[in-house]
C-alpha cells in the first residue's frame, strides 16, 4: 500500500533566541505558521525489514541521517511493527531554506506510515517521537498558527489566523541552523552577564555588556509582545470576514515590530538577503522577514492580486519568487492527504 501526503512548509512570524542551554540548545519563542507550499511524501510498506529513502534531488541525503529515515525507524519501534518501508520525497521546497522542509517531510512520513500500517500512535507518542528527531518537527503535528517555546519543540495551537497572501523568495543559499545559533552566541553576551549581575559586584566598574538586556529579559519581553498581539486578534476580527481579519492581523503584526533574531547574524553574512527583504518591501509587502535561519524570505500582502504582482516584479529582477498563502489548521489537515492506493 502506498500513501501520499503533502508535506507543507512553515514560516516564522517573529523568532526570539534566548540563552544557550546546558544541553547545547537555545530557548526560543516563535510563532510558526504553515503555508501552502509543499513537497509530496509517498510511503509504501511491504514484507521485509528495511527502510529506504528515494529522492531525485542530490542535496537530500538518502542514508540514516535523513529525517524521514530517522522518524520511520522510531515509528516502527514504537508500534512494534516490522516492515520494509519505502519513502519517496518529491522535492519542491528549498533544502536548508528555513521553511522546515526536512522537519515537515519527517512528520508527513509519520502520518503516511501510520496509515500504510493501519496503526495509530497516541498524540503524546507522536509529539515525543517528533521532538526526538528535531526541534522543528512537532509544529507540523499541529499545523496552522502555532506557538513554539522551549527549543521550539514545545508547541501550542494558537487561534487559527485567517489565510494571508504572501510571496516566498528562495535564494540559492543554504544556511546552517547550528552555525547561525553559534553566530548568535558570539554576538550576544549571555551567561557572563547573568553571573556578574547575580554576584552584585558593588563598586566594580560596570561592563558595557551589563547595559544590554539579558537573554531571559528579552524572552519575557517578547512573551508580552506576542501575548498582546495574539489577544488583540479575536477583538479585531472574530466576527469579520476572512479578508478584513487578515488585514487586521497584518496591521497588528506590523505594529508589534515583531522580529526574527536570526536576521541580525544572517544578514551581515549574506547582505543579498537583506537586499531581498528590501525588495519585498518595495514591492508592497506589509511585513517582510527572514524565515527561521533562512535563507528563505517572505512578505505578507493585502490580497492575492498584490502578492501575484509583487512575485512577478521580483522574478523580473532574477529572484526565485512565488506567490502563495498561509494555511489554516483546518486546511492543513484537509489538504495533507493526497491519495492512498
Ligand atoms: O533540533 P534540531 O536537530 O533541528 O537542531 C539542530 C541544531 O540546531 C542543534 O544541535 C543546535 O545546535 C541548534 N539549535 C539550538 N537551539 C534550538 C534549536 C536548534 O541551538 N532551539
Amino acid at each position: 500500500m502506498t500513501v501520499a501526503v503533502r508535506s507543507f512548509a512553515k514560516i516564522n512570524l517573529g523568532l526570539y533566541i534566548g540563552a544557550a542551554r546546558a544541553d547545547g540548545y537555545h530557548d526560543l519563542r516563535t510563532v510558526y505558521q504553515t503555508i501552502a507550499l509543499h513537497d509530496v511524501i509517498r510511503v509504501s510498506v511491504e514484507r521485509g525489514s528495511r527502510i529506504e529513502v528515494l529522492c531525485k534531488d542530490p542535496r537530500v541525503p538518502l542514508d540514516s541521517s535523513n529525517t524521514c529515515y530517522r522518524i520511520a525507524e522510531r515509528v516502527l519501534d514504537e508500534l512494534g511493527a516490522k516492515s520494509k518501508v519505502s519513502i519517496e520525497i518529491e522535492k519542491r521546497l528549498p533544502v536548508q531554506g528555513g521553511v522546515g522542509a526536512a522537519s515537515s517531510n519527517a512528520v508527513a512520513t509519520l502520518v503516511a506510515l501510520e496509515r500504510a500500517l493501519k496503526k495509530k500512535l497516541s498524540g503524546d507518542a507522536r509529539l515525543r517521537i517528533a521532538a526526538a528527531v528535531g526541534s522543528d518537527l512537532p509544529l507540523f503535528l499541529v499545523g496552522g498558527t502555532v506557538l513554539g517555546v522551549g527549543r521550539g519543540e514545545e508547541v501550542y495551537p494558537l487561534l487559527d489566523l485567517p489565510s494571508v497572501s504572501m510571496v516566498v523568495v528562495t535564494p540559492e543559499i543554504g544556511v546552517s541552523t547550528p552555525k547561525a545559533f553559534a553566530d548568535w552566541d558570539a554576538l550576544m553576551p549571555q551567561d557572563k552577564t547573568t553571573e556578574l549581575r547575580s554576584a552584585g559586584q558593588p563598586g566594580a566598574a560596570v561592563p558595557t555588556q551589563l547595559t544590554q538586556p539579558l537573554a531571559s529579559d528579552r524572552l519575557l519581553e517578547v512573551g508580552r509582545v506576542l501575548s498582546a498581539w495574539l489577544s488583540s486578534l479575536p477583538n479585531t476580527g472574530a466576527s469579520a470576514k476572512g479578508g478584513s481579519r487578515a488585514g487586521n492581523l497584518l496591521s497588528d503584526l506590523v505594529r508589534t515590530g515583531i522580529e526574527n533574531d536570526f536576521e541580525r547574524v544572517v544578514f551581515p553574512k549574506y547582505p543579498e538577503l537583506r537586499d531581498i527583504k528590501g525588495e519585498l518591501e518595495r514591492a508592497g509587502s506589509r511585513y517582510a522577514s527572514l524565515s527561521g535561519s533562512g535563507s528563505t524570505l517572505y512578505g505578507l500582502f493585502r490580497s492575492p492580486a498584490e502578492a501575484a504582482k509583487a512575485a512577478r516584479r521580483l522574478r523580473k529582477q532574477g529572484l526565485k519568487a512565488v506567490a502563495t498563502r498561509t494555511l489554516t489548521r483546518q486546511k492543513y489537515w484537509k489538504q495533507s492527504l493526497v491519495a492512498s492506493r
